[in-house]
């Protein structure tokens, strides 16, 4: 079986519910059930003994220890963290404690595990760490994209704390040769994300005709990756990534962020148009900006290309159109996570933000 951790999250859950439709090996799926994780993600598996959700934290090493000795599984996949920049801005204390310490216990906890396992299950042994592209910090436009050498040069509470995350996982297995593997992905987008990133808030308040606040000129530019992508190269990786390696993972997909606002409006235009016949573009609001707004972030993927021969699936259009038809067809889902909690992050990010 594989240990899971933030597997009730956006990628997390994707990942899990990916794993069990093509493959029969149990998922221990550890999540503290923080705003971002959501049972109601998993909910397609009530009742599948090959799921086993354990509700806590990566930092709570005497509940990481039991679960390692009681069900010893082969690897640990790691998505649990703090991963929203706006929030890191508002609140840096939680990605501190979960991203950095909540890391180091994990792998401090996995560490006392590991090394009394015995030589064959010691040396499959596998650390999946998932990280982003942030960490390499913003590109200026010309500018070739991130490889796996580019220096590390975080910019936001978020992306500092993530760089932390894989500075100790390098650190655990050049020291203790902990059998490692991290991968650093760009933006994903797909279903069950949470309507605080870009993509799920332009859809969910376009249909609920509010404004669409864009940053700035709207001309910050990301690589956006399908989620199930992701995915199938994190599968990949587990599979026959080389311990202690790192792996680039992006869609070759870079786009200003207007453009992907413009494609959302399109979209909806055409699957669910407005009553009064004008489009959804003219919701959109250029708001002030973000903090620190890191300009430019393209990732090169042609190691795992190249050595692990894994290339994404979807390419942006097809995996839009899909993404825009899950938020039309989940409108209970997206109707369950507007809690309060969620208005009042709404009320605490855009209030003041002048247009
Ligand atoms: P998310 O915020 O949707 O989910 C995070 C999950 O982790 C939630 O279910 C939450 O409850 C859980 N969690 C938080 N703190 C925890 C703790 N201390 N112990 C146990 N569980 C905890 O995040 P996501 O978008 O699914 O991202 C997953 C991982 O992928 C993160 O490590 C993130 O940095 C990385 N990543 C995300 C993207 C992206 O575009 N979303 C891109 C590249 C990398
Ligand atoms: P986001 O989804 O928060 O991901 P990240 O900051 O990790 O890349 O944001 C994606 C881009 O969209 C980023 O450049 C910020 C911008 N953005 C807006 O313009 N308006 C918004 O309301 C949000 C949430 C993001």
């Amino acid at each position: 079986m594989i240990l899971v951790t933030g597997g009730a999250g956006f990628i997390g859950a994707n990942f899990v519910l990916d794993w069990l439709a093509q493959a029969s090996e149990t998922v221990i799926n550890l999540d503290a059930l923080t705003y971002a994780g959501n049972r109601e993600n998993l909910a397609s598996l009530d009742g599948d003994q090959r799921h086993l959700f354990v509700q806590g934290d990566i930092g709570d090493s005497a509940l990481v220890a039991d679960l390692l000795a009681r069900h010893q599984p082969r690897a640990i996949i790691n998505f649990a963290a703090e991963s929203h920049v706006d929030r890191s801005i508002h609140g840096p204390e939680d990605f501190i404690q979960t991203n950095i310490v909540g890391t180091f216990r994990l792998l401090e906890t996995l560490r006392g595990y590991w090394s009394n396992l015995q030589d064959e299950a010691k040396q499959n042994f596998r650390f999946l760490h998932v990280s982003t592209d942030e960490v390499y910090g913003s590109l200026t436009k010309d500018a070739p994209a991130f490889t796996e050498t580019h220096r590390y040069e975080p910019n936001s509470p978020y992306s500092a704390s993530k760089a932390a995350s894989d500075h100790l996982v390098r650190a655990y297995y050049h020291t203790y040769g902990l059998p490692v593997l991290t991968t650093n992905c760009s933006n994903n987008y797909g279903p069950y994300h949470f309507p605080e990133k870009l993509i799920p808030l332009m859809i969910v308040n376009a249909l609920a005709g509010k404004s669409l606040p864009v940053y700035g000129d709207g001309q910050q530019i990301r690589d956006w990756l399908y989620v199930k992508d992701h995915c199938s190269a994190i599968r990949r990786v587990l599979e026959a990534g080389t311990v202690g390696e790192v792996y680039n993972i992006g869609g070759w997909n870079e786009k200003p962020n207007i453009d992907i606002v413009h494609t959302v409006c399109a979209l909806l235009d055409e699957l669910r148009a407005r009553t009064d016949g004008h489009s959804y573009r003219e919701q959109i609001t250029y708001v002030t900006d973000r903090p620190g707004h890191d300009r430019r972030y393209a990732i090169d993927a042609s190691k795992i290309e190249r050595e692990l021969d894994w290339k994404p699936a979807e390419t942006f259009d097809t995996g839009i159109r899909k993404t825009v038809h899950w938020y039309l067809e989940n409108q209970d889902w997206v109707a369950n996570v507007q809690s309060g909690a969620y208005r009042e992050w709404l009320e605490k990010n855009y209030t003041g933000r002048s247009a």
